[in-house]
């Protein structure tokens, strides 16, 4: 996959005095200890560049033969970092969370989604919700209600954005289902003018997150940064109004994510701010955009899409029908093995410890790696190759297949993406026959992996 040159221009804007000021740094106390091996790149810019031009997984590929296969340093986003690698370095990531780590989210990050007032506050302040919450409100018995209503609207995105067209492109219309839907389930949100107020500023947003954290002008930093500041804004005059409308009415009003958000209580029984519901909010579209329209959008990219469907044309779809599309998910489970949308995570090490023979110093950041287990043909015979069957039976073994996580942060959305992928993918098979417009269509990694040209692919409507 190839990297991402637009996220690389800022680079070059960083004074070369920056450079020379940074040279000059002594050497700390950590340099002392058995670190891990690898290097920390350039001053200031670490090894960024190296990184967006090789692109996630060829940057960790390229130092795990190089430095060492279990675990390797380097220094992104300003920060001295371990990358833990294979099946072995994602068991010891899920299973110290809370002993050795606490979660960590770059501060760039954080100040293009946060209020200014939260960037300093840990991610329990910023969140104020209960552990639990994420996972009460995703699991699957409250997730059934919403698959007919994913089902319709994926009827009507395909009526409206797929129907008319022989050729579609598959990412581009992938974002809009996938933003519909969240601003529909969590916010209820249906006006396609009122959406588009918040999807112009999200976009902003999602493009610039990721990138060179220079906060001038033109820059793509810059954009998230601004965009940010319009999401949020729209979102709290969202909040307020719904606050208002459901002010002496406690019951009965649970209709989407907003109103739980509002009904609910921290670890000291208060209700949650209107910035730190914002906070949630859109720390769900961010963990859910991005990843699962890159998800959809891959599911395609296979080709693999001979999967037999039984249902009837105008039921609306059941939790029956999704637990029956066993073998969808297994395409759907390939795609994410081969592409994964989400490249690991972050963590921060609260205390000293050895791993692997090396020393990871308190206050370093850490990253688990999808690929390095995903690629690894120890885990995955002839791993470039798509084969959905790698998932019947029991399936990988423990700790290699890792697109969600693990441990106690694993993704919490998971079951959404699930059926969220998973009723797409039935009403487009169900419709049309596709082909890919081109054939061997390159990747590049922006947020996640994104075809260069959106994914174009021919339209042929089945007969009946
Ligand atoms: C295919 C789609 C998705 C993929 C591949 C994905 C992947 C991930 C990954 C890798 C993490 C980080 C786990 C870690 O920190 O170790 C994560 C966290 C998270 N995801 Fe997802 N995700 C997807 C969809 C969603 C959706 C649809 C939602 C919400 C509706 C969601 C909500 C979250 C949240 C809230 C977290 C943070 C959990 C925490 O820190 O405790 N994700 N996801």
């Amino acid at each position: 996959m190839e990297a991402s040159l637009p996220y690389l221009v800022p680079l070059f804007l960083i004074p070369l005095s920056l450079y020379l000021f940074s040279s000059l740094r002594k050497k700390g106390s950590d340099d002392l200890k058995n670190l891990p091996p690898g290097s920390k790149g350039w001053p200031m810019v670490g090894e960024n560049m190296e990184f967006a031009l090789l692109g996630p997984q060829k940057f960790v590929k390229d130092r795990m033969s190089k430095y060492s296969p279990e675990v390797f340093q380097t220094s992104l986003l300003g920060e001295k970092m371990a990358i833990f690698c294979g099946a072995q370095g994602n068991k010891f990531l899920f299973t110290n969370e809370n002993k050795l780590l606490t979660s960590w989210w770059p501060q760039s990050m954080k100040k293009a989604l946060l209020f200014p007032e939260f960037i300093e506050s840990d991610l329990k302040e910023v969140s104020a919700l209960k552990r639990s919450f994420h996972h009460d409100i995703l699991k699957p018995e409250a997730l059934k209600q919403y698959i007919p209503v994913m089902d319709e609207l994926a009827r009507d995105h395909l009526d409206n954005e797929w129907k008319a067209n022989s050729v579609v492109k598959v990412l581009p219309t992938s974002k809009k289902y996938t933003f519909d839907l969240a601003c529909r389930l969590f916010l209820s949100v249906v006006d396609p003018m009122h959406i588009k107020k918040l999807s112009d500023p999200f976009t902003l947003v999602t493009n610039g997150m990721f990138s060179v954290p220079i906060d001038l002008p033109g820059t793509a930093y810059n954009g998230a940064i601004k965009g940010g500041k319009m999401v949020r804004g729209e979102l709290m005059r969202i909040i307020k109004e719904r606050r208002e409308e459901l002010r002496g009415k406690h019951e009965g009003e649970e209709r989407d994510l907003l109103s739980k958000m509002l009904l609910v209580t921290d670890e000291d029984g208060k209700f949650l701010s209107e910035m730190e519901i914002s906070n949630n909010i859109i720390g769900l579209l961010v963990a859910s955009f991005e990843t699962t329209s890159s998800a959809l959008t891959l599911c395609f990219e296979t080709e693999q899409m001979a999967i037999a469907e039984t249902k009837g044309c105008d039921e609306l779809l059941t939790w029956e029908d999704i637990e029956k599309m066993k073998y969808s998910w297994n395409v759907a489970r390939e795609s994410l093995r081969l592409t994964p949308p989400a490249q690991g995570a972050f963590r921060e090490t609260t205390t000293d410890f050895t791993y692997a023979g090396f020393t990871i110093p308190k206050g370093w950041k850490t990253f688990w790696t999808v690929h390095s287990s995903h690629k690894n043909p120890k885990y995955f015979p002839e791993p470039e190759k798509f084969d959905p069957s790698r998932f019947e039976g029991s399936g990988p073994a423990p700790y290699t297949f890792v697109p969600f996580g693990g441990g106690p942060r694993m993704c919490p959305g998971k079951e959404y993406a699930r059926l969220e992928v998973l009723v797409f993918m039935h009403n487009v098979v169900r419709r049309f026959k596709m082909e890919k417009a081109i054939p061997n269509e390159k990747m590049v990694f922006y947020a996640s992996p994104t075809p260069v040209h959106g994914l174009p692919v021919h339209l042929r409507p089945h007969k009946n």
